[in-house]
Formats: C-alpha cells, sequence, structure tokens
C-alpha cells in the first residue's frame, strides 16, 4: 500500500497547424457557413485552435506529451508500470489508444487502458491512476488526455465546429510519502446523453447514424455552471480546505464564461485561473492536464501549490480533483 500519489512531471503537444478564428471563418465562408471572430471571442473567448493533420491520431499527440512529461520527472518509458489514456476520439475501435501508445513510447507489459468520460476524461483518469497507486497496483503511471476532436466536427454546423481543437496533455504520478492528490469526486448522470453525444457507431462494416458531434449549447452550458461548482465545494469538503486556499483553479476549458462563472460561486479571482481556451479552444478530454502542463512550464505553477482541477462533459459526466503540486 502508497500512501499519496504525487505528480512528478507535466507534458503537452498541439499539433502544429494553427487556426485562428479568421482562418477557421474564411474556410467556413467558402462552404457558406457564416461566423466571424467577434462572435467567437464574445461567446466562448476562443481566438485559436490547433487541428492534427490527416493521419495523425490521438496516440501520436499523447505520445509527444507523454515524452516531455516524463522527461520532467526525469524516467524513462520503461519505468511506467500503468497507462491510462482518457479520449473520447481513439485511434481505432479497438485495441485502446492506450495500448497503441504504450508500444509507440516503448513501455511494453504494464497494463494500459482507456477510460471514456469525454471532457471530464482526465479527472475520471486521475482518480482512477491515484486509487491503483494507493492500492499498491501501479507505483508510477503515465495519464494521459488526447484528442482529434477535429475529427468528428461537422464544419456545416457553426454553433460547434468553431469550438474544439485536437491536443494532448500528460503526467506522471508517482506514489509518495507525501500528497498528492488530496480528494476527489466523480459523477456521472446518463439522462442527459442527447444533449452532447456522436451518435453514430460502426456495424456490419459500416458507420450507422451520425457520426459528427451535437451539441445543445445552451443546455450544456447551464447544466455545466452548476455541475461545476457542486463537484469543486464536495472534493473541497472532503479535503477540509477552503475555497480561499487554492492557489489555482484550472478548469476544463470549454467557454471562458462558463470558467467565470465557475470562478464567481467559488469567490476566486481570474489571476487564479489558468486559461488556455484562447489558444487552444475545447480540446476535450486533454484540457485540463494541457493548461496544467501550460500553468507548470510559464512559471505560475510551483511546487507546494493547492490546485482544483475540474471537468465536466458528455455522459453527462463531471468531477474534480484537488491536490498538491
Ligand atoms: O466540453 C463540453 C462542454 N461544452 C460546453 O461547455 C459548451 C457550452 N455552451 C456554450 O459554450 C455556448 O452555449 C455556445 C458557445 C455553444 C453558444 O453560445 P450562446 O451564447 O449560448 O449562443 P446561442 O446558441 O444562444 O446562439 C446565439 C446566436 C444564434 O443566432 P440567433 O438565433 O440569435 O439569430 C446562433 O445562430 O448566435 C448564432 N450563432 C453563431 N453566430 C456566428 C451560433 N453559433 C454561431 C457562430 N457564429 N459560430
Amino acid at each position: 500500500m502508497n500512501t499519496y500519489s504525487r505528480i512528478t512531471g507535466t507534458g503537452s503537444f498541439l499539433p502544429p497547424r494553427r487556426l485562428s478564428n479568421a482562418d477557421l471563418a474564411s474556410k467556413l465562408a467558402a462552404k457558406g457557413v457564416e461566423t466571424s471572430h467577434e462572435w467567437i471571442v464574445e461567446r466562448t473567448g476562443i481566438e485559436a485552435r490547433h487541428f492534427a493533420d490527416p493521419g495523425v491520431c490521438s496516440s501520436d499527440l499523447a505520445l509527444e506529451a507523454c515524452r516531455n512529461a516524463l522527461q520532467a520527472a526525469g524516467l524513462e518509458p520503461t519505468d511506467i508500470d500503468l497507462i491510462i489514456v482518457a479520449t473520447s476520439t481513439p485511434d481505432m475501435v479497438f485495441p485502446s489508444t492506450a495500448c497503441i501508445l504504450q508500444n509507440k513510447l516503448g513501455a511494453n507489459g504494464c497494463p494500459a487502458f482507456d477510460v471514456q468520460a469525454v471532457c471530464s476524461g482526465f479527472i475520471y483518469a486521475l482518480t482512477v491512476a491515484d486509487a491503483m497507486i494507493k492500492t499498491g497496483a501501479a507505483k508510477r503511471a503515465l495519464v494521459v488526455g488526447a484528442e482529434v476532436f477535429s475529427r468528428i466536427l461537422d464544419f456545416t454546423d457553426r454553433t460547434t465546429c468553431v469550438l474544439f481543437g485536437d491536443g494532448a496533455g500528460a503526467v506522471v504520478l508517482e506514489a509518495s510519502d507525501t500528497p498528492g492528490i488530496l480528494a476527489s469526486d466523480l459523477h456521472a448522470d446518463g439522462k442527459h446523453v442527447g444533449i452532447l453525444c456522436v451518435p453514430g457507431h460502426v456495424s456490419g462494416g459500416q458507420v450507422l447514424g451520425n457520426p459528427l458531434l451535437k451539441m445543445d449549447g445552451q443546455a450544456v452550458f447551464k447544466l455545466a455552471v452548476g455541475l461545476l461548482d457542486a463537484a469543486a465545494r464536495a472534493t473541497l469538503n472532503k479535503a477540509g480546505v477552503d475555497a480561499t486556499d487554492i492557489d489555482w483553479l484550472i478548469p476544463h476549458q470549454a467557454n471562458l464564461r462558463i470558467m467565470q462563472s465557475t470562478a464567481k460561486k467559488l469567490k476566486l479571482p481570474m489571476d487564479k485561473v489558468i486559461i488556455t481556451v484562447d489558444q487552444h479552444g475545447n480540446t476535450s478530454a486533454a484540457s485540463i492536464p494541457l493548461a496544467l502542463d501550460v500553468g507548470v512550464r510559464s512559471g505560475r505553477v510551483k511546487p507546494g501549490e493547492l490546485i482544483l482541477l475540474e471537468g465536466v462533459g458528455g455522459g453527462f459526466t463531471w468531477g474534480a480533483v484537488l491536490l498538491k503540486m
């Protein structure tokens, strides 16, 4: 049995192709879809996103993020004894993206599996890895969020295609005598499946149903604000920590207005919130580890600081993790 798990390295990767709102708007205009930089910034805070080139998969983005995280932790791939990948855009129907990543990394032999909780995926994966480390089932885990959401966007639907981007983030989570992950809180409510989903599936050699993302944006927005607040409070309560003690809030990066509402409810000023949605768009399961890595590498997130991660997404799924860096 290990006492705690602790993040000892972070990493991230964005595919090089960056599209500003103006770049995307002009591509959409060519298809007769009308949008503007002004609308996207005002309603979402997004200014740009990155799209992977054809043939580049979630495991490719994850590989670079993991290499960066391993380097930061001073570890080799062969030191890893557990790989969990959170993704809703896997390379294949099966095997898991985690197995494909494991082989690319050269970490063959350790358990590797995917977690599917859409934009809450990294929160779920981190909680599972923490539990496995605490039981002694693992000592050094790679926990990854990786997505190529550009592959499941309907570029004729302006209400969704301007919101998402591709990317990956990873952490090394190690057994430790000192904290570490202090508390977490996970939830799901399947009655909301229909408001955010990709309903298509593979059957008899064909894709049946719509394989592109559908969202009722306003319904998601309203649910997200309340659920993020509930998860944040439940997690803080479990650890006996006051919201004012948090050094950094790192929420899922979907919409700046959701992040502002969440911070306001916790009475946290926006300068305690790491924001990457402006440059990355919504990268689903990758958004939280990407933002964490940006926070660490920019020198804002420092060892010993108290961080609250929180996510919400399709399912509906939601949750939060409180940790000490
Ligand atoms: O990671 C999963 C979690 N996902 C989210 O958190 C997303 C949550 N939802 C949202 O972020 C917001 O609801 C959106 C950004 C998706 C939409 O913002 P909104 O303020 O709720 O806008 P709306 O849907 O009420 O649309 C307002 C207007 C509509 O026009 P009319 O009917 O007022 O004439 C839309 O047709 O804006 C129009 N519109 C656009 N106009 C230009 C919608 N999308 C666009 C667009 N460009 N891309």
